[in-house]
Formats: C-alpha cells, sequence, structure tokens
C-alpha cells in the first residue's frame, strides 16, 4: 500500500501546481517502497536527496507563480517555504552523517510535513490565482 494516495481533496486549482505535488507524493512513496523492501539504506540517500531537490524546484516554482498573479500571501508563504526546507535539509544531513535511518517515523513525519502544507497553506492561495488568471 502506498504511503500517499493522491486524491481531488489535496488539489489547489492549478494543474501544473496539482501535479508537482503529485510527484512529491511519488517520491515519497519511493522511499516508502524502499523501506518496505529492506533495501532503505542503499536507495534512502539518493531518494532523500531527490525529495529535497524536488522540493525546491517546487517551491521556486510556486512562489513564481503567486508573484505572476501578485498574491498577497506570498511573503508569508515563503517563510512557510523556508522552515519546510531547512527542516527536510537538515533530514537529509543527519542521514548523510549516519545518525538517523529511515524509518517509518521519518516518513510519518515527511508525510505529514506535506500533507499538512498543501491542505492548510497551498490551498489558500488556489482561489486568488484562479482568479487572477492562473489555472
Ligand atoms: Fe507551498
Ligand atoms: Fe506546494
Amino acid at each position: 500500500m502506498p504511503l500517499m494516495t493522491w486524491s481531488s481533496k489535496f488539489s489547489v486549482g492549478v494543474i501544473a501546481l496539482d501535479s508537482q505535488h503529485t510527484l512529491l507524493f511519488g517520491i515519497l512513496n519511493e522511499l516508502h517502497d524502499a523501506m518496505m523492501k529492506g533495501q532503505a539504506q542503499a536507495m534512502t540517500g539518493p531518494l532523500l536527496r531527490k525529495l529535497a531537490d524536488y522540493t525546491r524546484t517546487h517551491f521556486t516554482a510556486e512562489e513564481g507563480m503567486m508573484a505572476t498573479a501578485r498574491y498577497p500571501g506570498l511573503n508569508e508563504h515563503r517563510v512557510k517555504h523556508r522552515g519546510l526546507m531547512k527542516q527536510v535539509e537538515e533530514y537529509v544531513g543527519r542521514f548523510d552523517r549516519g545518525e538517523i535511518s529511515l524509518n517509518i517515523q521519518l516518513l510519518n513525519f515527511l508525510r505529514d510535513w506535506l500533507n499538512n502544507h498543501i491542505l492548510k497553506e497551498d490551498h489558500q492561495y488556489g482561489p486568488w490565482l484562479n482568479e487572477h488568471g492562473v489555472h
């Protein structure tokens, strides 16, 4: 069973951003698969790196769209992104230094981290972006 399943409740109303979120779900599911198959140690480093890199790419794209639409909550949202990026980078660093291994607690943390951000913060920009021509 995948760790995360996409459903319409996650939609922010912007196609490109929904597909980027779906891709992030996919990377978390790959991490979960690796753990379930006992490939955790060999696979996790590159997958965690992939997650951090793609998260950065996504945040930049999302902020770019908010800037184009002159979304008033952009600065506040940017601060949240920076905080999230710091958290994920911290985990990658701890993993690289051998201080932690991939386990269900880490996966649950990453799942909640992504879920909460999409459902609480990303959902707020959807209507504004749609009203300003971004779909
Ligand atoms: Fe966001
Ligand atoms: Fe997002």
